[in-house]
């Protein structure tokens, strides 16, 4: 059985999905800590209602340095195989990124390379594309390495554009009909060992 740590930041519907996957069989894992970049997270509640032990790490109770270390030393002591950013706000660094290499999933609220990298994140993405005038967006399933939104993508899924789109509206519809579908897809291939990576890409088997 796969040994998943979540890490979050706000509100955890994209926790929630890989939950409700998980009850309803779809994936061969199970969430076995909720790490939470602040105190008060709603994702954090989500997690409680499952049994699911959270701790908060946040890179500000760290001012002379240790943070990576403290999520490492967390999520080795938990044994954990994979670990999902499902909605984390926090960047990390290389040394974080380097214990757990190809290990760390993340979803991004657009198409990969397109409105993403520093300062890409929640609503602000959606802003920029509604500025720009896309007529189609989407989100990204993607390792994590050493640059922002730059890892290997396993999975992309994508949504119209309406005329009368706000950055509300296209989030909650790329939410609703991309990653919450998209995410625990990715997770439960990574579970199924489906996706290799090969000269930096991630290939999937999608077979069934
Ligand atoms: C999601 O839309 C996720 O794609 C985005 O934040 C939201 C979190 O929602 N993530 C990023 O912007 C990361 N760069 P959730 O807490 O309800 O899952």
């Amino acid at each position: 059985m796969i040994r998943i740590g979540a890490m979050v930041s706000g509100g955890g519907t994209n926790l929630q999905a890989v939950l409700d996957a998980i009850d309803a069989g779809k994936i061969d894992g199970q969430v076995v800590t909720v790490v939470s970049s602040k105190e008060g997270a709603y994702a954090i509640e989500r997690a409680a209602k499952h049994n699911i032990p959270s701790v908060v790490i946040s890179k500000k109770d760290y001012p002379n340095g240790g943070f990576e270390k403290a999520l490492i030393d967390h999520f080795k002591s938990m044994n954990v195989d994979l670990i999902i950013l499902a909605g984390y706000m926090t960047i990390l660094g290389e040394e974080f990124i380097k214990a757990f290499e190809n290990k760390i999933m993340n979803i991004h609220p657009a198409l990969i390379p397109s409105f993403c990298g520093d300062g890409f994140y929640g609503l602000r993405v959606h802003e920029k594309a509604l500025e720009y005038g896309v007529k189609v967006s989407g989100a990204t399933i993607h390792f994590v390495n050493e640059k922002a939104d730059a890892g290997a993508i396993i999975l992309q899924g994508t949504v119209d554009v309406a005329n009368d789109e706000t950055p509300e509206s296209l989030q909650k519809k790329i939410m609703e009909n991309v990653e919450w579908k998209l995410l625990p897809k990715a997770v439960s291939l990574f579970c199924e060992d489906r996706i290799s990576i090969k000269d930096g890409k991630a290939y999937v088997d999608l077979k069934d």
